[in-house]
């Protein structure tokens, strides 16, 4: 079969593969319908995620059509249309019975966080989806059968940046009245920022150096402000909500734009990517505020700003997104046309085009956003 693989540094490649095997009894092979390209997958291709070998199937963003179920499986057969959530995990382990799904204890054999699709050998070594076929491992626990009459550029973010957004507005605690800061408007950002609107979030501030994505957010009727108009991003927010917002959520994580003591650190491996998203978080929030890391980190940072947090009395909340806990209700809000995610999709290309498409999202060029793949 076809499929996008890590090929080094900035560089991916579609390759021909083994088709996936069943391996274990409650396993599922999907033929994939769609796919999408995640800003997690620019950390990996940017080398900021340990133990990815060259000709690794990349991709956690899947749904297609049950191709074979392996014998253990019990709710899902040939021809179901799935959804398949980017955690592996088992379902019963103390985590999974906690609705942390993300944390299972048993998906991943290399390392303390649950295994991801597509998300190397530190998360559990899994052939990911951006591929013409997925082999789904604990398919009792995590795909979710989803309706004939919803399309897949309906569905198809449940998968991820759905449960994800719509947890870190959750946890974040935004409720109606409330200000909010949003830290990048790519994908998550944006819908983010849709999330905590349909929360009653009275004010709404999103944030971002990139013209077109801010004038996106735009269209949702929130402030903006432009990273490239200050030299103090933070600073700024403070000062336009009269001493800090009651959440930020971050959506931009260690990709982030990185300032020049940043790049220096960097360079002598002091810190693995940027903290700037943080930084400003810990001068935009108030007093008594949260801040929600949505945005993924992966190394130890220097200078890290836990006094200012500390003295302000911040709560802190991260971590992987327990997507499998979010599915159900979310499908349920689409079904009832509360909640659409499809103005996002920029574009719509060929699994064929995969080295295209990670140039454009990563590069934010053709005003790109969000890209869905199709295998032929
Ligand atoms: N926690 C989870 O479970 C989970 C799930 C999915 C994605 N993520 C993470 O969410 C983050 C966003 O994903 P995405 O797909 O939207 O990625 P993306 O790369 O398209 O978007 C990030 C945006 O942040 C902007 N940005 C850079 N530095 C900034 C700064 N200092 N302040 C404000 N904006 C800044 C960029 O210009 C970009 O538009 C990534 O870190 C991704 O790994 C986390
Ligand atoms: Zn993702
Ligand atoms: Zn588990």
């Amino acid at each position: 079969m076809k499929a996008i693989v890590y090929e080094g540094m900035k560089n991916v490649k579609v390759s021909n593969v083994d088709d996936p095997k069943i391996q274990k009894e409650d396993d599922i092979i999907v033929k994939v319908t769609s796919t999408a390209i995640c800003g997690s997958d620019l950390h990996l291709i940017h080398g900021m995620v340990p133990n990815l070998p060259h000709g690794f199937i990349l991709g956690h963003e899947t749904m297609g059509i049950v191709e074979e179920a392996g014998k253990g499986v019990n709710n899902l057969k040939k021809g179901d249309r799935v959804i398949v959530p980017f955690p592996v995990a088992c379902g019963h382990c103390w985590y999974c019975n906690h609705d942390l799904y993300s944390q299972c204890d048993n998906s991943n054999d290399y390392g303390d966080g649950g295994g991801l699709l597509g998300y190397s050998n530190t998360f559990g070594g899994y052939d990911g989806g951006q591929a013409e076929y997925l082999r789904v491992p604990y398919a009792n626990v995590g795909p979710l059968v989803v309706p004939n009459d919803l399309a897949d550029e309906q569905v198809l973010f449940l998968t991820d940046i759905l449960p994800t957004s719509y947890w870190g507005v959750d946890i974040a605690g935004v409720k109606p009245g409330d200000t909010v800061v949003v830290l990048g408007c790519g994908p998550v950002g944006l819908l983010t920022i849709k999330w905590a609107l349909f929360k009653g979030a009275e004010r709404v501030i999103a944030v971002d150096g990139v013209k077109y994505r801010l004038e996106h957010a735009k269209k949702y009727g929130v402030e903006v402000v432009d990273l490239e108009e200050h030299d103090d991003t933070g600073e700024y927010i403070k000062e336009i909500t009269k001493g800090g917002a009651d959440q930020v959520i971050d959506c931009v994580g260690m990709d982030g734009r990185m300032t020049k003591l940043e790049r220096v650190e960097t360079l002598l491996k002091l810190q693995g990517g940027s903290k700037s998203a943080i930084e400003i978080s810990s001068k935009a929030v108030r007093k008594g505020g949260t801040v929600v890391m949505v945005g993924v980190y992966g190394a130890r940072y220097n200078m890290f700003p836990l006094g200012d947090f500390f003295s302000k009395n911040i709560t802190l909340k991260m971590g992987q997104c327990p997507a499998q806990a979010y599915t159900k209700p979310l499908l349920k809000l689409i079904e009832k046309g509360k909640f659409d995610a499809t103005d996002i999709i920029t574009h719509k290309l060929s699994l064929e085009q995969g080295k295209h498409a990670y140039e454009i999202f990563d590069k934010k060029q053709d005003e790109c956003i969000k890209v869905i793949l199709k295998p032929n």
